[in-house]
């Protein structure tokens, strides 16, 4: 059994100054979390001295693995020369370069430090181009922490071919969030259509995750992203693609290189550095005009463009850029999946593994799962809180919610599959008695 006094003990101690020991909601799990004591590759050490294959992999940040060391290199240099001066430097405009050049609608790049502020900037862009307010979203679909997106995350409301905005966060004013938030499920085009057309003189925005991470691993259906752009378009509604997780990872230019789709927007985040705090809204040139100092929508951030994250991101960017390591998570993807699959037909269980591009959930069905009500009737509950303590065990991380994003970094080899596959067995069966 994995002992974790040293963690526990943390906790106790943490919980007496911040609510319940953890500084990010999700990062709690009873009846405590585990406290990392370092990380390097594809793994994780506690506190406690265990050690870890890492599938949490800092909330889907760490593509190439922890501690990679081009990242580290770059980071060391920009440390040299001093971190957030206030003033802009050469580093800015290499990333900005880069990003335009493997971002099929990068036409202009602002950057920020965390996914919300990208977020948020693209709302501001949207509404203030358009001079409309109302937002549409995606039914389960998670953009960070401003108001407006904090609704219909992680519950819905309304009826699955009808929903209503679901106000998720107590200290957000939930009449304004009814008027402009408009919520639709993902994988409808005829929804969306009939939202889009009622609403278009007042609808800014569609923004959503092309393909939705935060439900697990739930894939458009063929066509239906073409088909959301058309929809937008002809509607003059811009489209925000948010690729805060799913950036990167299939094709250097996102999903909407993969899926041959150009949205109006883009954010970019959580992998664009591996771990380090950085985000960016691309897009169209004409849209950026509105951004101050230009333009009358405001735009700042004291640690934005900070040298150390700007110096990780180029150094990421780069091994990202030449397709090697997509290459390397689309093979260990595959062993994942049809090995899990090979384990379901031998235990006869009912679940399937989705994935793309490194990142894979566990849903409790054999049937496939195709918007959030969906995904969250799959997410198992007690069996997959049983089926992580197991994997825990034996020495697999994985995040504590069901329909997590589960990933795979460039670090994780065939090895680290094979043996992840043979605990996934032995965990099933104990956890499906
Ligand atoms: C798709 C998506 N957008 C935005 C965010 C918010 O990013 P951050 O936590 O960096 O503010 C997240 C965070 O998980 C996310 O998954």
């Amino acid at each position: 059994m994995v002992l974790l006094d040293r963690s526990k003990d943390i906790f106790e101690e943490a919980s007496t100054l911040m609510p319940r020991g953890v500084n990010t909601a999700p990062r709690f799990f009873k009846p405590h979390p585990i406290y990392s004591q370092r990380a390097k590759g594809a793994h994780i050490w506690d506190v406690d001295g265990n050690d870890y294959i890492d599938h949490h992999l800092g909330h889907s940040a760490v593509i190439l693995g922890h501690q990679f060391p081009k990242v580290i290199d770059a980071i060391n240099r920009a440390l040299e020369v001093g971190l957030s001066t206030g003033v802009e430097s050469r580093l800015p405009l290499d990333l900005a370069k880069k990003m335009h050049q493997i971002i099929p609608c990068a036409e202009n790049v602002s950057l920020a430090t965390s996914g919300t502020e990208a977020v948020t900037l693209a709302l501001h862009v949207s509404r203030a181009c358009s001079k409309k307010k109302k937002i549409i979203k995606m039914e389960g679909h998670f953009h960070g922490r401003h108001d407006d997106m904090l609704v219909s995350c992680f519950a819905a409301g309304g009826s699955a071919t009808k929903p209503i905005p679901h106000v998720d966060s107590a200290g957000v004013v939930a009449e304004e969030r009814r008027r402009n938030v408009l919520v639709v499920p993902f994988n409808d085009t005829e929804a969306l259509e009939k939202v889009v057309k009622a609403h278009k003189k007042e609808v800014a925005a569609l923004i959503m995750e092309p393909v939705a991470f935060n439900n697990g691993c739930v894939l458009p259906k063929e066509g239906y992203l073409a088909s959301v752009r058309e929809i937008t378009e002809d509607n003059d509604v811009i489209l925000i693609f948010d690729e805060i997780i799913s950036g990167f990872r299939v094709r250097p230019g996102g999903m909407g290189e993969y899926y041959n789709v150009k949205p109006d927007l883009a954010t970019f985040g959580k992998p664009m550095a591996n771990g380090y705090s950085i985000s960016a809204l691309v897009g169209r040139k004409d849209l950026f005009q509105v951004l101050a100092p230009g333009g009358s929508a405001y735009f700042g951030g004291t640690f934005n463009a900070n040298q150390v994250s700007v110096a990780a991101a180029i150094a990421c960017l780069d091994e990202l850029s030449s397709g090697t390591v997509q290459e390397h998570l689309s093979k260990l993807t595959r062993r994942l999946v049809d090995g899990f699959s090979r384990i379901a037909s031998k235990l006869h269980i009912r679940m399937t593994l989705p994935a793309l591009g490194g990142q894979f959930a566990f849903y409790f069905t054999d049937r496939e799962v195709t918007n959030f009500r969906e995904a969250k009737r799959a997410g198992g509950g007690e069996d997959f809180f049983r089926l992580q303590h197991n994997l825990l065990e034996r020495g697999f991380y994985f995040h504590r919610s069901p329909t997590y994003h589960n990933g795979i970094s460039f670090s994780h080899t065939e090895e680290d599959i094979d043996h992840l596959l043979q605990a996934l067995e032995s965990s099933l069966k104990e956890t499906m008695r």
